[in-house]
């Protein structure tokens, strides 16, 4: 793979600005693919994808194509998605059941679901060959390392690095926010996402993410269009409005409010910012499911847990995850200049339904593609890597508050909700993983 010549970091990130190169030079997403995304821990999938023997979903490690299956004695494994006869992809669906075997199409290879080889169609043919010596012989090539957090499983192409849970460090809250809030502790995959191409490089999406600024310039129209609606609701019928219009009216926080949720940037990258919604309205809905929590927990636990207060959470460099509303975005470069991201929520095992309609509301509402609120930011993303693509002005500017934000064992906690300090602490993690090698 083609590096640029003489890589120096120091010349694209300072502490509060960034050359604009590091979002559409070519060369430099290539080094991101083999510095970050092959590096680091990606997230592939969740366990109840794949709940029998045989099923598989695909999987991208920066462009690498990967399967997570379930095998026969029920282990997980993450595999190239690639024959290794003559290089044909093996399955060309995003899930499935492959049965007891994956089969390539090409010459009818089959593997065992751990990648090793099952049969080969003329196998005495390589009788008195270097065959066996070779590469292929080993079957389909599995990833270097596989872990799962609480069922999310990660996979890493690099044998050598931090284990996933220290590689997660205090970024591991997202799952278990998301987990706790299940009576019966666990979650289970709503089957199929939305799949978008942003034409925009990867990292617009992850920064706009904890971007607490922007919600009120860019989400205004549809903050107040909502907060009208609801009004009128309840002059109507006298009582609050389902908590789904507060999803949307809610952008309208101003930001003397915004000012005051913190943010947090934990070290590898991860960043998490502080719930600015309420989630714990006392209509029937919810007065059931904190019964039913506190059924499973005890009073003491069920609060605890409920009281957790936590609206985003990003897994650097490829997740964000939004735990209360059990929604889960997963990104994935595909150039420079496009990025795909799976937009995923869950269901919380044991729960009421209305709990879960209020997820699905949320995803929805706000995080489809078809969503003002997610439509905007969209065309944000495009306008900014289009402007970044000029020759107009070298630099990124991440000056808010920079330098003001207090610091404990690399450990960066915001002065004011609006810091700009997410997005350096994403750039720092950047620098540390592009500098190396
Ligand atoms: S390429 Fe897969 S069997 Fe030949
Ligand atoms: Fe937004």
């Amino acid at each position: 793979m083609p590096k640029p010549a003489q890589f120096d970091v120091n010349a694209l990130v300072e502490p509060d600005r960034v050359h604009r190169s590091c979002y559409t030079d070519e060369d430099i997403f290539r080094r991101e693919l083999e510095h970050i995304f092959h590096k680091t821990w990606i997230y592939m999938g969740h366990e109840s994808q794949i709940e029998q023997p045989g099923d598989y979903v695909m999987a991208q490690i920066g462009l690498q194509p990967m399967l997570l299956v379930r095998g026969a004695d029920g282990e997980i494994h993450v595999l190239y998605n690639v024959c290794p006869h003559r290089g044909t992809m093996l399955c060309n669906r995003h899930t499935g059941n492959t049965g007891k075997t994956f089969m390539c199409s090409y010459h009818g290879w089959q593997f065992h679901l751990d990648g090793k080889i099952h049969g080969i169609p003329s196998e005495k043919g390589y009788d008195n060959t270097r065959f066996y010596e070779h590469e292929s012989a080993k079957g389909m090539q599995p990833a270097a390392r596989v872990a799962n957090y609480r069922g999310f499983f990660f996979a890493s192409l690099a044998a050598e690095g931090p284990d996933l849970l220290t590689f997660l460090g205090d970024a591991k809250q997202a799952f278990d926010d998301m987990c706790d809030r299940a009576p019966e502790g666990e979650v289970e995959i709503v089957p199929n996402c939305f799949r978008i191409i942003q034409k925009s490089n990867w990292k617009i999406f992850l920064e706009n993410q904890l971007d607490a600024l922007h919600p009120s310039v860019t989400h205004a129209s549809t903050g107040h269009a909502a907060a009208e609606v609801e009004q009128e609701m309840k002059a109507e019928t006298g009582e609050d409005p389902p908590m789904s219009y507060h999803f949307l009216s809610a952008f309208t926080t101003p930001l003397s409010k915004w000012e005051q949720f913190e943010t947090v940037g934990h070290p590898n990258g991860h960043c998490s910012l502080q719930g600015y919604m309420g989630l714990r309205p006392k209509d029937p809905d919810t007065l059931e499911y904190e019964a039913v929590m506190r059924e499973h927990y005890g009073a003491e636990r069920a609060e605890e847990i409920l009281s957790v207060n936590l609206h985003h959470v990003l897994v650097y460099p490829c997740l964000s995850v939004q735990p209360a509303l059990q929604q889960l975005r997963a990104v994935r470069p595909l150039s420079a200049d496009r990025t795909l991201t799976e937009i995923w929520h869950f269901r919380l095992k044991g729960a009421p339904e209305p709990i879960y309609r209020r997820a699905l509301d949320y995803y929805y509402l706000v995080n489809s593609p078809s969503t003002m609120v997610n439509a905007d930011d969209l065309h944000n993303f495009w306008r900014c890597h289009q402007g970044l693509s000029t020759a107009s002005g070298e630099w990124v500017s991440f000056h808010r508050n920079a330098g003001q934000d207090p610091e404990t064992d690399g450990t960066m906690t915001s002065v004011t909700g609006l810091s700009e300090m997410p997005m350096r602490n994403m750039y720092r993690a950047w620098s540390k993983l592009m500098a190396e090698g």
